[in-house]
């Protein structure tokens, strides 16, 4: 079977409403008629802004993290329903930076994966190895771990939909690629590990992402891989032309 590809902005930390609202307006026109699923995640500061103006277009609309917990004593914090409220479809999680910067670990992902799918947002769950992880021969059994915890307790109805993100912390940011062999090997092992855990039906069907450095330039070649169904894009995002290419890869 084939899975519709799935081709994702993260914004992280940029752009005010108001750039946000020019963005979006930029990007409705240009990606139309693409065969690809189309999200941007904004920060949520800009959520409400994108969201009024991406109403009824084929863009969807994505934040970049969330809390885990319906509601209550958690400063600086935002809920599922929150997002939902805006018109918010998937949500980003435990991405590096969150681990890196924010103390993520894998069993805050899982709480928060396990809450997006309770309140029907659509996760794109990320994962990936340092530099030093990848030197060091451990990049497989990383990844797997990582997919086997954020996944506890996710039943195969629920697993079907979530997107996962394969994103080399290398390569994120630095201009330095996987290569299409790299990046396609180890989203391979995450469909392994997808399959063990819910069998062959589940993994054909769930969407692996690959992230890092993606570009005009070399979407193409990473997308055309078997186990790579799209990307997930920072830097690339920002400007309407760039992320345009990126979708419309098939040119
Ligand atoms: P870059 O495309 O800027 O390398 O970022 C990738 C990323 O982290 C997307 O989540």
């Amino acid at each position: 079977m084939s899975r519709k590809k799935i081709v994702a902005g993260n914004w992280k930390m940029n752009k005010t409403p108001e750039e946000a609202e020019k963005l979006v307006s930029e990007l409705i026109p240009m990606v139309q008629g693409s065969d690809v699923d189309v999200v941007v995640c904004t920060p949520y500061t800009s959520l409400w802004a994108a969201a009024n103006i991406l109403k009824g277009t084929d863009i969807a609309l994505g934040a970049q993290n969330m809390h885990f917990a319906d509601s209550g004593a958690y400063t600086g914090e935002v809920s599922a329903d929150m997002l939902l409220a805006l018109g918010v479809k998937y949500v980003i999680i435990g991405h590096s930076e969150r681990r890196q910067y924010f103390g993520e670990t894998d069993d805050t992902v899982n709480k928060k994966i396990l809450k997006a799918l309770e309140k029907g947002l659509i996760p794109i769950v990320c994962c990936g190895e340092s530099l030093e992880q990848r030197e060091l021969g451990v990049t497989g059994e990383l990844v797997r771990q990582q997919i086997k915890i954020a996944f506890r307790g996710v039943t195969a109805e629920q697993a079907k939909g979530v997107v996962i993100a394969y994103e080399p912390i290398w390569a994120i940011g630095t201009g330095k690629t996987a290569t299409a062999q790299q990046a396609n090997e180890v989203c391979a092992i995450i469909r392994g590990v997808i399959g063990e855990l819910y069998g062959a039906s589940v993994a054909e069907q769930i969407r692996i992402q690959y992230g890092g450095s993606m570009n005009a330039g070399n979407a193409a070649e990473l997308m055309s891989q078997p186990d790579i169904d799209g990307g997930l894009i920072g830097g690339a995002s920002l400007k309407a032309e760039d992320f345009t290419k990126i979708v419309k890869y098939r040119g």
